[in-house]
């Protein structure tokens, strides 16, 4: 499998493939709940300066470990040296812990598109979130609109029609751009109107009032999801790419592009949910995209087409992201268990549909149960982006200090051109990223404890938001 590798052609083939990875719902969805929750203006700083710093650093340095050994995740390890292909299998939990609930927002994604090309946009516009919490809470109609996101995305691997669908999303993104930014400047416009900026300024002007530890380990944690680190993905997009591009240019180009469009999305988002409410009560969680954007188009000229096209657009945009999920946790069964393709894929479609039904039905029948005080999909979620993936990050970090030394990266960089961040590279590699990393993950464990109920006091206060 691993031989034989087909290179992206030139440079924008890596870049596209790449970041069409990287933009999906972390951009879109997850990136304006946490915004809004985690202080705005606070949260984006925060977000900023790590995307451009670790966001940097680490993508580079996965790019270079796959291009360099021409392998993903686990084989890239291993063939560097043996004793340490345990990160490989550890990055490649995070994949498997994701795609479940991934495809439970795709579920909601296509309910919601359903509803708009039907004409009953209006219906999910309460902006109060009672359409949405309500249909969360039923058990059939989620599982099956969860069902039958799984399945298209299985389907299109099946198939082998990724290739199809990657060319469809390179119309489809420019345009899903376009629309964001159109959505976003009629949101501060009747933000403006409506509530002199407050929403805007909500999420443009830092409040470092604002600031908790939290904010630092969910911004950390949204950059990695969104940009698709610290779980082998960037590794395995490495090793197709040519000798003679430059990481660094490329890694640019995607950070741009992804950053981009989770910054056009919040402004899309944020305003509209503070003009409508009190800032105290920004915090919607997992559902604010699908309670404030129906708001959004229903006071639009045309809301229910512009709804729908965004929808449709967002639907992309996260099967995209999906497929290239469903990809690495598919190559690695059939690496590992040496099984057929086929069987690969009907494991992951089985085993999509069996993880994701706790995510799915958190949100009303196992509502009760709260793992360290979160819903099912929160708890997933929290788990991959908050614990495993600074692991992996951390341990990524000490591998190439220690075992493989930081010059291995850089002359493979350099392939393609000069290695101009080379300095701020080595430090972070070295120095700033493992002491962080240490750093937000005890956050992230004294966190949980404190939601779990078991710590209180004076830590408890510090780490509230
Ligand atoms: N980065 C994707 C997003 O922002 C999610 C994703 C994570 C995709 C990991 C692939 C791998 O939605």
């Amino acid at each position: 499998m691993e031989k034989n590798r087909s290179s992206f052609t030139g440079k924008l083939g890596f870049v596209l493939a790449a970041a069409g990875s990287a933009v999906g719902l972390g951009n879109i969805w997850r990136f304006p709940y946490l915004a809004a929750e985690y202080g705005g203006g606070m949260f984006l700083l925060v977000y900023l300066i790590l995307a451009v710093t670790f966001g940097f650093t680490l993508m580079t340095a996965e790019i270079a470990l796959g291009r360099k050994t021409g392998l993903s995740a686990i084989g890239a390890f291993r063939a560097l040296d043996k004793k340490y292909s345990f990160i490989g299998y550890l990055a490649a939990i995070v994949p498997i812990i994701i795609l479940p609930y991934y495809s439970v927002i795709g579920g909601w994604v296509l309910k919601y598109l359903a509803m708009f090309v039907s004409g009953n946009g209006i219906k999910t516009a309460d902006g109060e979130g009672v359409f949405f919490t309500g249909f969360v809470g039923l058990v059939g109609e989620p599982i099956l609109w969860f069902g039958i996101f799984i399945l298209a995305t299985t389907l299109i691997v099946l198939f082998g029609v990724e290739k199809g669908i990657e060319k469809a999303s390179k119309v489809m993104m420019p345009i899903l751009v376009v629309l964001t930014i159109g959505v976003a400047i009629y949101s501060i416009v009747i933000d403006i109107a409506e509530d002199g900026g407050a929403g805007l300024a909500y999420y443009l002007i830092p409040d470092f009032g604002k600031f908790s530890p939290m904010t630092v380990v969910a911004a950390l944690g949204q950059l990695f999801y969104s940009m698709s680190l610290a779980m082998g993905i960037m590794i395995t997009y490495g090793s197709y790419m040519k000798k003679d591009v430059s990481i660094e240019k490329s890694v640019h180009q995607i950070e741009i592009f992804d950053t981009g469009i989770a910054f056009l999305a919040g402004l899309m988002i944020i305003p509209a949910v503070v003009a409508s409410a009190d800032t105290a009560s920004v915090g919607k969680g997992p559902g604010l995209m699908f309670i404030a954007l129906p708001k959004v188009f229903e006071s639009m000229p045309a809301g229910d087409i512009i709804g729908a096209v965004f929808f449709i657009l967002v639907l992309f945009a996260a099967l995209t992201s999906a497929i290239s999920l469903a990809e690495t946790i598919i190559s690695i069964l059939c690496d590992k268990l040496h099984i057929k393709r086929l069987y690969s894929i009907l494991i992951v479609f089985v085993g999509c549909i069996l993880l994701g039904l706790p995510s799915t039905l958190g949100f009303g029948v196992w509502g009760h149960i709260m793992p360290l005080g979160m819903d099912f999909l929160t708890f997933f979620d929290f788990i991959s982006n908050s614990v495993i993936m600074p692991i992996v990050a951390l341990l990524t970090c000490l591998f190439i200090t220690f075992v493989i030394k930081t010059k291995t990266i850089e002359d493979e960089v350099e392939l393609g051109g000069k290695f101009g961040s080379k300095t701020m590279f080595r430090v972070i590699i070295k120095y700033i990223a493992p002491v962080f990393l240490v750093i937000i993950l005890v956050s992230s464990v004294i966190n949980g404890l404190i939601d779990a109920g078991y710590i209180t006091g004076k830590l408890a206060e510090f780490f509230a938001i």
